[in-house]
């Protein structure tokens, strides 16, 4: 059964049609990149009107690559929050929309559930060769989510059945990212412009905290470590330090904190669950440098031996594959959404 699936929590206007849950047919993403450069951040209302701009051509695209038509879609899936108001309203009613002409279910989900549902997928087409991933999830798991407004961190004991260990007290890691990438005025978006600058510099330059490592629990903090940051970054401006070097090793020790801090967690959580697996999902999952410290971390353990997984780059930032993926359950245990009544939700799924 194929699905077609509609995100607009942000800023990227996306449709996906994905087979059983698993397999995309098509992913056709459309990046605002361009407009919200100009401002060097998201403004919800150029954001919306974006959307509104794109969304149904996008729709179109998506079906088109599937070389789907109506007749083929057996639901129509939308995020409906958490995100911006403004934006998620786009892709809703576009949802409801189409659901009710078409005579459609409509399947509501969570944002933060199709970015978990990332690990789901197990074959992306629409590249020269079809793109296979292996899909074995291992139980307990713990779950790593971190994009530009969440850092969660959850434990499966089983599939289905997931709770929360800990969140961020303040900023989010992506947020971490965008903002100390604001302050050495990088481009937007900030987090993949600080990590390449960060890939020049030396990660030992500077020792910034690791917030909340000792704090005993799964909780985490990043303010402190923006503070420590832009306090350096000032000090350095004052002093006039040779710059295109300095601000490469900022950049570098800052990721590699940032990084570091967020495996501590994980690791509390393996050894504490007797964990088999880790998985880390969201926009900051599509950073390199999370996913080869994670990588070579979970490799060196042995006692209990850790699998680790991380969604395909494209899987990790906003799409709408992902949720057409964590649509699939719900549509299997008809959990359906009224069309005429369904509304974006910024507080979805809590
Ligand atoms: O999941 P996502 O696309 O949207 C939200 O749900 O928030 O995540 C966006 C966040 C932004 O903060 C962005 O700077 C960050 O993910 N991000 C990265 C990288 N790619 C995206 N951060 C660090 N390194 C990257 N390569
Ligand atoms: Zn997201």
């Amino acid at each position: 059964m194929n699905i077609l699936a509609i995100e607009t929590s942000c800023d990227e206007t996306a449709a996906a049609v994905v087979k059983n849950g698993k397999e995309v047919l098509s992913s056709i993403v459309f990046s605002q990149i361009p407009v919200h450069a100009k401002t060097g951040g998201v403004v919800p209302e150029v954001a919306a009107r974006a959307h509104v701009e794109k969304v149904i051509p996008v729709v179109d695209e998506a079906m088109r690559k599937a070389k789907v038509g109506k007749r083929d879609i057996s639901a129509v899936a939308v995020a409906a929050g958490p995100g911006l108001i403004t934006s998620l309203l786009v892709g809703v009613d576009t949802a409801k929309t189409l659901a009710y002409s078409w005579g459609k279910p409509l399947v509501a989900v969570s944002h933060l559930d199709a970015h978990m549902a990332a690990t789901e997928i197990a074959i992306m087409h629409g590249r020269s060769k079809p793109k296979k991933f292996e899909v074995r999830a291992k139980y307990p798991r713990v779950m790593l989510l971190v994009s530009g407004g969440h850092t969660q961190l959850f434990l499966e004991r089983k599939k289905g059945d997931r709770r929360m260990l800990g969140q961020t007290l303040d900023d989010a890691a992506g947020e971490a990212f965008d903002k100390a990438a604001a302050v050495l005025n990088l481009p937007y978006p900030g987090g993949p412009s600080l990590s390449a600058l960060a890939e020049k510099g030396d990660t030992t330059a500077y020792a910034f905290p690791r917030p909340m490592s000792a704090s005993g629990d799964y909780m985490f903090s990043y303010s402190g470590l923006k503070t420590a940051f832009i306090d350096e970054v000032r000090e350095l401006k004052a002093r006039g330090v040779a710059r295109e070097k300095a601000r490469a090793n900022l950049a570098a020790s800052f990721e590699y904190a940032l990084v570091e801090s967020l495996y501590i967690k994980v690791e509390r959580a393996l050894d504490q669950y007797n964990a088999k697996q880790v998985a880390i999902v969201g926009g900051v999952a599509a950073n390199k440098k999370l996913r080869d410290y994670f990588a070579a971390q979970t490799k060196k353990r042995t006692r209990p031996q850790v699998d680790f997984i991380v969604p395909d780059r494209p899987l990790c930032t906003d799409n709408a594959a992902i949720v057409g993926a964590a649509a699939y359950e719900k549509y299997r245990a008809k959990k359906f959404a009224n069309p005429k009544t369904l509304e974006a939700d910024t507080g979805f799924g809590k």
